[in-house]
């Protein structure tokens, strides 16, 4: 149960606090942030590049350095393999050989890595505080709460839960208890292919997509040629989530009511402003993004996807990119060469605050300290959420 009161006047519970400040608190029943223990090396250390690339080779086969592709530049020169979510994931349990697992990416690709590694490999985030705002808009209560909701008006037992790989291992061991899987942007529409299959009868049951609306609306419609009133959204700081037992009973999907707030910062007046600034152009956005933006968009598709469309677009195209800016300043910078211009889609800057927080410090600090023996930011879920998290994320990784 939540425990703030609604209130009156708008009957809505203000959302706390998505990130603490600068990270530098504890609380450790979220994604927020903690302080770094020991002392950070000076970003303006000239030797850090040096003192990086020694440490990891004094740590040889033992390290292995994962970069989610929105990771800065100097931090993903030294990662071992870069990707998307979906591809980390598998990347992290084909190590097994590894020691330790550094990722270099967000608390909840850090713990989906631990699950999916074997007891004896660490799993190390290089700052506790790069946590995501958007995991942490569904917690354990609330989803508890939900399900209880969905039991009183009688289609429970309906309904299979779909969570996105951004999320608590709490979410996604709710997810494996209740028969349901883990999606990433990568093959959300086969995991709500697959989720719709394991009910009863596939006409009546009703998935549950959590946390991010927009993803699962954008595959329901976009994707499973499924109609915008398919979908009811959930908002877990009302009560009943603001729906009643009808509109639970006719609903196809209901979406939780969770967004990432860099892609939300995407508007249709962006794609129609840069579509008029730059003639030709195409508008490749992110599935986080809204549905308006993705319906006005030419393509659409994961952090991998965006780049394997840019490395096979012809020379001289033009592209407009909504997502995270590290990634699309990267490939600006990678692809100017072969003249294809890439801009990035919103003239107001975009970055990940909480990616962005695993700088080159961070990276030395760590590589430093497991160079020395000392274990620091070990992320590790315990055992039972792991067992429950584990079946939701086998399922996935065994989608057709
Ligand atoms: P992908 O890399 O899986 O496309 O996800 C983007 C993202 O927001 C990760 O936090
Ligand atoms: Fe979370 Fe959005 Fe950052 Fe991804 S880009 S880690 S979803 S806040």
């Amino acid at each position: 149960m939540t425990t703030a009161q609604p209130r009156t006047d708008l009957d809505v519970q203000p959302t706390p606090l998505a990130l603490l400040l600068l990270g530098r608190e504890a609380d450790p029943a979220s994604e927020r942030g903690v302080d770094c223990p020991g002392d950070l090396p000076s970003p303006s250390d000239p030797d850090l590049v040096a003192r990086a690339r020694a440490a990891k080779e004094k740590l040889g086969d033992k390290v292995f350095v994962l970069g989610h592709h929105y990771q800065r530049d100097e931090v993903i020169q030294f990662a071992d393999v870069t990707g998307d979510s979906f591809k980390l994931a598998r990347d992290a349990a084909a190590r097994p050989e590894a020691e330790y697992i550094v990722f270099c990416g967000v608390h909840f690709m850090a713990e989906s890595a631990d699950i999916l590694t074997s007891d004896e490999q660490k799993v190390v985030l290089p700052d506790l505080a790069a946590g995501c705002s958007m995991a942490d808009m569904a917690t354990a209560e609330q989803v508890a709460e939900c399900w209880d909701v969905l039991s009183e008006a009688g289609v429970a037992d309906q309904v299979v839960p779909v969570a996105y790989m951004n999320s608590s291992a709490d979410i996604k061991a709710f997810t494996g208890k209740h028969g349901g899987t883990i999606c990433t942007s990568s093959n959300a529409k086969r995991a709500l292919e697959w989720a719709f299959e394991q009910g009863q009868d596939p006409s009546t049951t009703k998935i549950l997509f959590l946390p991010d609306q927009h993803l699962g609306r954008n595959t329901a419609v976009r994707d499973l040629g499924m109609s915008l009133e398919d979908c009811v959204v959930y908002n877990p700081h009302k009560p009943n989530g603001g729906l009643t037992a009808e509109q639970l009973r006719d609903a196809r999907i209901i979406l939780w009511r969770g967004h990432c707030s860099v892609h939300g910062r995407f508007s249709l007046e962006s794609v129609e402003d840069v579509r008029a600034r730059v003639p030709g152009v195409n508008v490749l956005v992110h599935p986080e993004c809204k549905h308006e933006v993705v319906a006005a968009a030419d393509l659409v598709g994961s952090t991998e996807y965006i780049i394997k469309t840019l490395e096979a677009a012809p020379r001289g195209s033009k592209w407009a990119i909504g997502t995270e800016l590290n990634l699309v300043r990267r490939l600006a910078n990678r692809f100017a060469e072969e003249d294809k211009e890439i801009v990035f889609l919103d003239r107001t800057v975009c970055f990940c605050s909480t990616m962005n927080r695993i700088d080159l410090p961070h990276l030395v600090w760590t590589l430093e300290s497991l160079a020395e023996g000392t274990l620091v930011n070990r992320i590790e879920v315990d055992k039972e959420t792991e067992d429950f998290a584990k079946l939701a994320l086998e399922r996935m990784l065994a989608l057709p």
